[in-house]
């Protein structure tokens, strides 16, 4: 077989690859009106999903959680959290209102990848036994009254349908885990026996998704935090509602009259949302199509491989990096968000970062300074079309909760979102165009008290304080 390539003509190739570009920059577009569009589909969606189970594609799930931490929280607690490519173990002091957190400690360990995929049982056994060894290394600044079990929050950030503050069931997986034989089944009861099988003697007092952690560890430190979001390898919200506005609750009305809702809104989609061919590759070729819509435009396991996708389509039809494509721009996930964002914020004038990081990584060297402008370029589009929605997304919670125009208010509450994940963390461009969309979205006035508090692992602590308070201890201490 006589293959003959025909070299596309300097001129053409750029011609075509600005085609391409004005192609996903149009499809990627978020123009104000598009987004109020989508903060107004959000609220809807909020409604429907409270009204009925299975009414939204936003699962709108209850948390038990009906009362926030106050400070008054005492006791020696742990906390465990899974969700992501690592998972933390956590012990922590707490000392009450005036001395609050005396003393805590985390050790952090990631998740072999087989595990992600791999039997139920292999992956709470390796998580067991980690948690085994830190409890084994609690030194003597802990204190645990004698004859008593130790008591665990468990930061589980999946979608889960709780039973009660410590039970509830997987609905389904998400950001490349996909173990079958957990669905379906309660994660307090595998966590357990994956305990006791370490022969570890610990009770799990409370279960809960990373936002609602966040939202925890957030009111601990700041009475006016009312809504909590991640933005990491996963994205999701979760706030707090009145109870009386739950159809779907039909528990008795708490005490507080108020519920957090884990909103799973990574899973929200709609009409309006901006989404290009290489997002629908993408979502089809994943490991759960059709589902994380909104999760899939915005958050860290996918930006960096929605850019792989497009660099890949310049390689094909634009001859981007010469006349051959280069074979590792073929792998999924080979470029993550993390190297997505260093090429992203290269300031240098000759685009080091990008010219070191593609052939690091992508094996492509002697790139001209023209084709790395393209790579920057294709981020800024990228990372900033999930920005500009997270932050649609943020507008459509404080409509639902009367938030989001200070007239409306009269005296304007200082509403404080909570917010957690690498992705919001360490990619500045994205969380600084998240913070201006909001401004924009808002208008100057309402923004002005409206303020993202960026919790560092408040999700750890915010678990421990929930096992406090739902500590098996708590009436013997109370009385
Ligand atoms: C995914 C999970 C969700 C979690 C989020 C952030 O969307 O389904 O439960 O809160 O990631 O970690």
């Amino acid at each position: 077989v006589l293959v003959v390539r025909h070299r596309m003509r300097s001129s053409g190739r750029w011609a075509r690859a600005a085609a391409v570009i004005r192609e996903l920059e149009e499809k990627a577009a978020t123009p104000i009106g598009k987004l109020r569009q989508v903060a107004d589909a959000m609220t809807v969606e909020m409604h429907a999903g409270l009204a009925s189970e299975g009414g939204s594609k936003l699962k709108m799930l209850i948390s038990y959680v009906d009362n926030l931490p106050t400070g008054d929280e005492t006791g020696l607690f742990y906390a465990l959290d899974l969700g992501g490519t690592n998972f933390r173990v956590l012990r922590v002091q707490l000392g009450g209102k005036e001395k609050r957190v005396v003393k805590q400690e985390y050790e952090e360990v990631s998740i072999p990848p087989h595990l992600m995929v791999g039997g139920s049982d292999e992956l709470f056994d390796f998580i067991a036994s980690a948690l085994a060894k830190f409890v084994a290394s609690e030194g003597e600044d802990f204190h645990l009254p004698v004859g008593r079990q130790r008591e665990l929050g468990f930061t589980f950030s999946f979608p889960v349908r709780q039973t009660s503050i410590a039970s509830g069931t997987l609905i389904k997986w998400t950001k490349g885990f996909n173990i079958e034989s957990t669905v379906g089944e309660d994660i307090v009861a595998e966590l357990t026996r994956a305990i006791e099988r370490q022969g570890l003697d610990m009770r799990v007092s409370a279960l809960v998704n990373d936002t609602i952690g966040t939202l925890a560890g957030g009111r601990y430190y700041d009475n006016d935090v009312v809504v909590a979001v991640i933005l990491g390898t996963g994205t999701n919200a979760a706030y707090v509602e009145r109870a009386q506005a739950i159809p779907k609750w039909h528990g008795l009305l708490p005490k507080s009259g108020e519920m957090v809702i884990n909103m799973e809104w990574g899973n929200f989609r709609s009409s309006h949302l901006p989404i290009t061919d290489y997002d629908q590759a993408l979502d089809s070729e994943s490991l759960n199509p059709g589902e994380q819509i909104f999760e899939k435009l915005i958050s860290g396991m996918y930006l960096g491989e929605i850019l792989r996708r497009a660099l890949l389509r310049l390689a094909n039809e634009a001859a981007l990096f010469g006349d051959t494509v280069p074979p590792k721009l073929e792998t999924p996930f080979i470029l993550r968000t993390p190297v997505m964002s260093a090429m992203h914020h290269d300031n240098s004038p000759d685009l080091r970062v990008v010219a070191t990081k593609l052939k690091e990584l992508l094996g492509i060297s002697n790139t001209s300074l023209k084709t790395r402008k393209v790579v920057v370029h294709l981020s800024d589009i990228i990372a900033k079309r999930g920005a500009r929605l997270a932050a649609a997304g943020i507008v459509g919670i404080l409509k639902k909760i009367g938030r989001d125009s200070a007239a409306k208010a009269g005296e304007v509450p200082r509403t404080v979102i909570a917010m957690d994940g690498g992705l919001y963390e360490h990619y500045t461009i994205f969380s600084e165009c998240l913070q201006e969309t909001l401004k924009e979205m808002l208008g100057e006035e309402a923004s002005a008290s409206v303020v993202i508090k960026l919790a560092n692992d408040g999700s750890g602590i915010g678990a421990s304080l929930l096992a406090a308070s739902h500590s098996q201890y708590l009436e013997v201490d109370e009385s």
